[in-house]
Order: C-alpha cells, then structure tokens, then sequence
C-alpha cells in the first residue's frame, strides 16, 4: 500500500533561501529508512504564517490526502512561532502525549527543550506532527514517539505503514498486526 507523506517546513529564512532546508531533509531521510511502504510526498517550505500554515496542513490532509504530516520549525516561545496554534485549529482531536513525549525525550540533550510547544493531532485520517526547526532535533524527536504512530493512523483509517523492523520497530496490539 502506498503511504502518502506531507513535510512542511515553517521558517522565514529557509523560505527565502537564506539557508538549506535540513530538517525537511532530515524527515524525508528518516522516511526511507524506517517506512517500507511505496511511499509519495509533499513536500514545502513556507514563512511563519499562521493562515499560509493553516492551508498547507488542510492541502495535505483534504486534497493531498496524506497519511501523514510531519512539520519542522516555529514551535517555540517567539512571536512568529505559531505552528502548534495552526496545527491545532485545523485538528479534529489533539493527541498531546506526542509533544510531552518528545520534550521529555529532548530534555536529555538540550534544556531549552522545554521551549518547543510542539504538538500533535488528527485531521479525517491523516495524523499532523510537529517538530522543532533545529535539524538535529528532527531525529532526537521523531525516533522515541514514532513506534506509536502508524496504529494510531490504523485507527483514523489512514494507509497501513510497515517498516524495516531493523531500523524502527513499531507498536500495535496483536489484533491490529496485519500480514501484508
Ligand atoms: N528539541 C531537540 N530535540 N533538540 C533541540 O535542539 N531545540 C529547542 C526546542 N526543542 C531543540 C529541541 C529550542 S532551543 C527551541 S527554541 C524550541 O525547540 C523551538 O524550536 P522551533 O521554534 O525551531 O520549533
């Protein structure tokens, strides 16, 4: 089954190319080695903007259809961070055990890990994902929460993921494992 994949970096530099997008880079990297599913992607790069935010998630998840989306940047305390504020008005449910997961897991390399409000919800069948901007924190992030992530997009009726059990392991209760 092919898996649909949304990455959004939010960043004002990035988006007028003051520097390279990594931790777009970073996610998509992350993606080939875990996911073994066929996979598609969406991938953009757009400035703080809580309205341009708000219609690229609703982009990914209505008419792209993404299974998942993972966003990097604009999660912190300054006043142009509004990813989560934008996640979270284009979100049916939020799940926020994945943002006190990551903090606390962040907490082990960096103090200011407090400082990220990132979060994480559903829209339709597509799971939304925030991580912080920093590139380093992209896989300091995603790895300690993302075993939990595809029964959770199981149970919204999003695609099955499947993944290469050497390099990521995910979770799902017996009942939920599939022979694919
Ligand atoms: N989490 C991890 N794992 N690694 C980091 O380097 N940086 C922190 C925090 N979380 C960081 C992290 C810092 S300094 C900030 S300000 C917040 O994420 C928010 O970052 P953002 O606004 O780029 O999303």
């Amino acid at each position: 089954m092919k898996i649909k994949i949304g990455i959004l970096t939010l960043s004002d530099r990035a988006s007028e190319g003051i520097y390279d997008d990594k931790s777009g880079a970073s996610i998509k990297e992350l993606m080939q080695e875990w996911i073994s599913n066929e996979k598609e992607y969406f991938y953009e790069v757009i400035p703080d903007d809580f309205e341009l935010i708000k219609d690229r998630l609703i982009k990914f998840c209505d008419e792209y259809k993404c299974d998942l989306v993972v966003t990097t940047g604009g999660t912190g305390p300054a006043l142009r961070d509004v990813t989560p504020e934008a996640t979270e008005i284009v979100c049916d449910k939020m799940m926020p055990g994945f943002g006190e997961a990551m903090r606390l897991e962040s907490l082990k390399y960096v103090p200011t890990a407090l400082l990220s409000r990132q979060t994480a919800g559903i829209r339709g069948s597509s799971f939304i994902i925030n991580l912080p901007g920093n590139p380093k924190a992209i896989r300091e992030c995603l790895e300690p929460v993302f075993p939990a992530i595809p029964y959770c997009i199981d149970l919204i009726g999003g695609g099955y993921i499947t993944t290469d059990e050497s390099k990521m392991k995910v979770f799902r209760p017996k009942h939920a494992i599939k022979n694919v």
